[in-house]
């Protein structure tokens, strides 16, 4: 088993099921509700748990039920949640997500509320995790003094370290300086890129090139349709997405990251870490809710069996 540490966000997902997304200035009477565990560094640490890592979580909550419900999540499936912070001030985040009912796709809205409020400070309380880490994870949901922080630690002990650019937003240039994994996906490797679309496989290549030109050591691409894409400069490797009927993908990039990280700190080589991530992630988008909809370890390595031998 091995040891990750994610840092990010925790927030209260309310997802409504629609037959068609809204126009603009149109209503649309939607199916039903649900309330759900979200944030992309709290699905991305459970994830990580479900596939087995001895996981820590750096996050920050408000003073509401929605941290209550985090910190109960975080005790059922065994996170160390001992640095998840209490902001006083600022509620929980939350997310107004919209599901297409056929499609399984989302559009989502977040308020990320005390996510923002994660300071460096809070963030050098966990040194000695992060010390005794294998593999660092951390996204762009809460703030860039808390990502730098974060990374600067991690680069001084040496970890390798995941940087999932996601929700893309303007950061400073050196936090992808010597990232071991930089994983975009096809909209995020497009902004990176500075390019208008990556659509296929020569696109993500193209934009994989210009991602590296940034300083991170390898590029690892979500696709969607097209499952992955990974390169570091000489080698490449493509893995297409499982077969499987989505009816919520809300989270499903959350799941491929924190199944690699997982399964990198349990020592596995990139093609078998990225496979690992597509049949959790695969299996995810077959369910409803996003950290709600991780399969466990046992059912990732029956998909593996099916998918992924031969
Ligand atoms: O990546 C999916 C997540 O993004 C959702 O759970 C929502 O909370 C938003 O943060």
């Amino acid at each position: 088993m091995g040891k990750i540490v994610v840092m990010g966000s925790f927030i209260q997902d309310m997802s409504v099921y629609t037959p068609a997304f809204p126009l603009d200035g149109q209503s649309v009477i939607a199916y039903e509700l649900k309330m759900g565990l979200g944030g992309k560094g709290s699905n991305q640490a459970t994830a990580a748990r479900r596939f087995g890592a001895d996981t820590v979580f750096i996050g920050k909550v408000g003073s509401d039920v929605f941290a209550e419900n985090a910190r109960a999540h975080y005790r059922e499936i065994g996170i160390d949640s001992r640095y998840l912070f209490t902001s006083e001030d600022v509620s929980t985040g939350v997310a107004l997500i919209t599901i297409h009912k056929e499609r399984g796709e989302n559009r989502i809205v977040v308020v990320v509320g005390a996510n923002e409020t994660l300071t460096p400070e809070e963030i050098d309380q966990a040194e000695e995790e992060i010390r005794t880490a294998d593999v660092l994870l951390t996204q762009f949901e809460t703030n860039a003094p808390s990502v730098q922080e974060f990374l600067r630690l991690g680069r001084k002990y040496g970890k390798t370290i995941i940087v999932n650019p996601a929700p893309m937003q303007a950061m400073p240039e050196d936090v992808y300086q010597g990232i071991d994994y930089v994983t975009p996906n096809e909209t995020e490797a497009a902004v990176l890129a500075g390019m208008d679309e990556v659509k296929d496989l020569d696109d993500a290549r193209e934009a994989a090139r210009r991602i590296l030109a940034r300083g991170c050591k390898a590029v690892l691409m979500t696709l969607g349709y097209h499952g992955s894409f990974f390169t570091d400069g000489t080698r490449e490797i493509h893995v297409p997405p499982i077969k499987v009927k989505a009816v919520d993908t809300t989270g499903a990039g959350d799941t491929f990251n924190g199944a690699f990280a997982a399964a990198k700190a349990e020592g596995y080589d990139d093609e078998t870490a990225i496979r690992y991530a597509t049949c959790m992630a695969g299996l995810s988008v077959t369910r409803p809710g996003a950290a709600n909809s991780v399969p466990t370890r046992e059912e990732t390595e029956a998909a593996y069996r099916e998918h992924m031998n031969g």
